[in-house]
């Protein structure tokens, strides 16, 4: 879908119908109060009758075609909530639920009016939000459906600014797109089944980001993790006939020589636990355990698309977790890259062992801020649902930092604690380390484990095992991948 911004009187607009927003609680005014008269005061009589009362989420058509002469066909109101308790994310909400009812009626030709005033949000605020809600609440997976010669797809959206506004909005719109194209390439590759998702392909993908952009890539083949010492993460990579990748991508839009921030994802193409191998029921959805890899190349495109004046590294250890005559067993023992050695208690806990070694690699750019991101621990969906993605760290600074970019791109997050003592659930009777410490705070566990790979870098770890996936379809994000971290990273970068 186009999207175009546009000044002028969205009732004199032609479309297939118009989009106006109404806070809870208040009467229409401005272009609503138009609208309403238009109709006959069919609005204000849908909100005294309790119809519609401007909740989040909520929308009212009216067609009446003859209403709006030379405008639009019809007018769909949707709610944004209450104004004193808005959060940027209802807008997000308003442009996914209106522009999903549209397409559901097969209109083509949209607009909307941003609604100002909300929550102290300028033109190219909002602007941004409504793209990008409208984008991400718009994305489909079909490609292995049959093709649908009727298929339902909006043409364009054109939001309707006041005349000083339009530049502004223009450049939110636009960054809203980038942002929005950004997460739905990490929700493809996500949903894209294991069999078609290996490393090799999560590879190829990016490749397309370096080229579009021309950013800098290096693929470390099997013999080159080797030659580095990456014991943990080729241990994991041993059970599996897929070439593991491991993937690096820099960016250069910062002062030259400043020290870049680093993100990690982990790849896990396809987790099956391994010789410690998963119940059947569900594992299926294993495809998903590369969604921090995703994240990271999201963000990362988005970021060169942006042209943010940030140094940024990805780097995405990608293999599959499979059990084979040649994968690893419990008990054996594995030596990361910084000499630590590891012995294997469970193959099923190969998130941490691949993401050790990435973590010991990023060391290599003296960055200003590690952040990793992982599928990493079953614990973290029972201790915080699919609402929170589990913050661990070792720097208040950047722990506060990445809990405002939560806010502000409501993926939130929330800290769990990294108190020594669960270190010792991780030492090894044999080894510096196993790699499972029992099932008490097995995401707090997971998190002491990964820190003793990060040296000296400021540090955080994002634990999305239980906010990646969506298994309900809400206002602008549609069952399945939902691209967590990508909206996240990027509002980061954004700020700082
Ligand atoms: N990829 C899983 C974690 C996971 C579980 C992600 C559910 C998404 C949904 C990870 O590799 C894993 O298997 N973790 C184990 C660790 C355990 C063996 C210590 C877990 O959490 O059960
Ligand atoms: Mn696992
Ligand atoms: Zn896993």
């Amino acid at each position: 879908m186009e999207i175009k911004v546009k000044a002028g009187d969205i009732l004199a607009t032609k479309s297939d119908a118009a989009i106006l927003a109404l806070f809870e609680g208040e009467k229409p005014s401005g272009m609503l109060a138009k609208a309403d008269k238009a109709l006959g005061g069919a609005i204000s009589r849908a909100i005294e009758q309790g119809e519609f009362s401007g909740k989040a989420d909520e929308t009212l058509m009216f067609r009446d075609g003859k209403a709006f002469p030379g405008g639009p066909d019809r007018l769909l109101v949707v709610g944004l909530g209450k104004k004193g308790k808005f959060s940027p994310d209802n807008m997000r909400r308003a442009a996914g639920v209106s522009a999903t009812a549209l397409r559901a009626l097969n209109l083509r030709e949209i607009t909307a009016s941003l609604p100002d005033g909300a929550g102290g949000l300028d033109a190219t605020g909002s602007a941004r939000l409504w793209a990008e809600g409208a984008l991400l609440g718009l994305y489909t997976f079909d490609r292995f459906k049959a093709p649908d010669p009727k298929k339902k797809e909006l043409k364009r959206l054109t939001l309707l600014a006041g005349r000083d506004d339009e530049p502004s909005a223009k450049k939110g719109a636009e960054a809203g797109r980038k942002i929005a194209e950004a997460v739905c390439v990490a929700r493809d590759m996500i949903n894209t089944p294991a069999n078609e998702m290996t490393p090799t392909v999560m590879a190829g993908y990016a490749k397309n980001i370096a080229r579009e952009h021309k950013l800098k890539l290096k693929v470390l083949e099997k013999d080159d993790c080797e030659k580095l010492g990456m014991g943990a993460y080729l241990g994991v990579a041993s059970g599996s006939v897929q070439p593991p990748k491991f993937i690096i991508l820099e960016y250069r839009g910062g002062k030259s020589g400043a020290s870049p921030t680093v993100i990690v994802g982990k790849g896990i193409t396809f987790d099956s636990g391994g010789i410690s191998i998963k119940p059947s029921e569900g594992m299926e959805k294993m495809k998903y355990d590369m969604a921090g890899g995703a994240a990271v190349l999201g963000a990362m495109q988005a970021v060169a698309a942006l042209k943010l004046p940030v140094n940024l590294v990805a780097i995405v250890p990608a293999t599959e977790n499979l059990p084979s005559g040649s994968a690893l067993k419990p008990g054996d023992v594995v030596r990361a890259m910084n000499g630590k050695t590891i012995e294997i208690i469970s193959t099923d806990a190969e998130g941490r062992l691949v993401l050790s070694d990435a973590l010991c690699y990023a060391q290599k750019y003296k960055p200003r801020a590690v952040i990793d991101i992982a599928t990493l621990t079953g614990a973290c969906v029972i201790a915080l649902g699919d609402l929170a993605i589990g913050m661990m760290g070792n720097n208040d600074g950047l722990i506060s930092e990445v809990r405002a970019a939560g806010e502000a791109s409501s993926e939130r997050v929330w800290e769990l604690p990294m108190w020594d003592e669960y270190l010792e659930r991780m030492k090894g009777d044999v080894t510096d380390l196993k790699n499972v410490g029992g099932r008490q705070a097995a995401t707090v566990t997971a998190g002491k484990f990964l820190q003793e790979f990060v040296g000296d870098m400021t540090w955080v770890h994002l634990d999305i095992a239980g906010t990646a996936w969506e298994e309900k379809n809400r206002p602008y994000i549609p069952k399945g991948a939902r691209g967590t971290g990508v909206r996240l990273i990027v509002e980061y970068l954004m700020a700082i």
